[in-house]
C-alpha cells in the first residue's frame, strides 16, 4: 500500500474510532398509557398493529433501538429522526392534543401515508414489516380519514 492510501485508511479508521466515543442514549421519555393514540382512539386491531409496526419507533415513546443504533454515526441520525419525527407527531401524548390538533394530525397523516412518504424509506427497508403494501395502506389512509371529525 502506498503511504498516502496507508494514512488516509488510518485517518478514517481513527475518526470511526473516536465517533463511537460518543453513543446516543438508548432511553425513551417516560410516557402515560393513558395518553396514547391507540388507547385513547382504540382503534380495529389490525390498525393498532401497522401503527405499531410502521409508526411507533420514531412517533411515540417506545422506541426499539436495533443493535445498529449502537453503532456511529448511524445512531446520531436515527436519534435525529426520532426527535425530529416526535416533534411533529407524538402518538405517546395523544391525549394532550386538541380537537384542532387532532385533526390537523389526521389530516397530515392520512396524507403522509397516501402519498407513500411514511414510514420513512430509510426505515422500511431496514425493518420489512413495516413495509406497507397498497391494501395496507389503504386501510390506514381511510382508518384515518374516518377520525377526522
Ligand atoms: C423512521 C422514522 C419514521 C417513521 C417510521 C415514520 N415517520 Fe413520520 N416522520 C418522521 C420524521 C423524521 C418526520 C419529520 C420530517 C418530515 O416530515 O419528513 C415525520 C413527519 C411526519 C408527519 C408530519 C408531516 C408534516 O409535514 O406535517 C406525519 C403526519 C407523519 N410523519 C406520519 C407518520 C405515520 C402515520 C407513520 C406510520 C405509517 C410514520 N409517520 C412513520 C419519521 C418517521
Amino acid at each position: 500500500m502506498k503511504k498516502r492510501t496507508r494514512n488516509i485508511a488510518l485517518a478514517a479508521v481513527g475518526i470511526f474510532a473516536v465517533m463511537q466515543l460518543f453513543p446516543i442514549e438508548q432511553t425513551n421519555p417516560p410516557s402515560d398509557p393513558a395518553d396514547d393514540f391507540i388507547t385513547v382512539e382504540n382503534p380495529p386491531e389490525e390498525i393498532a398493529g401497522l401503527m405499531k409496526n410502521a409508526c411507533y419507533d420514531c412517533h411515540s415513546h417506545h422506541t426499539e433501538y436495533p443493535w445498529y443504533a449502537g453503532l456511529q454515526p448511524v445512531g446520531w441520525f436515527m436519534k435525529n429522526h426520532f426527535e425530529e419525527a416526535r416533534g411533529e407527531l407524538n402518538f405517546s401524548k395523544w391525549r394532550q392534543y386538541n380537537d384542532e390538533d387532532k385533526t390537523h394530525a389526521l389530516e397530515h397523516m392520512a396524507e403522509e401515508v397516501e402519498e407513500t412518504k411514511m414510514p420513512l424509506m430509510s426505515y422500511w427497508i431496514m425493518h420489512p414489516e413495516a413495509k406497507l403494501s397498497g391494501d395496507k395502506r389503504q386501510k390506514l389512509v381511510d382508518y384515518f380519514k374516518s377520525k377526522i371529525k
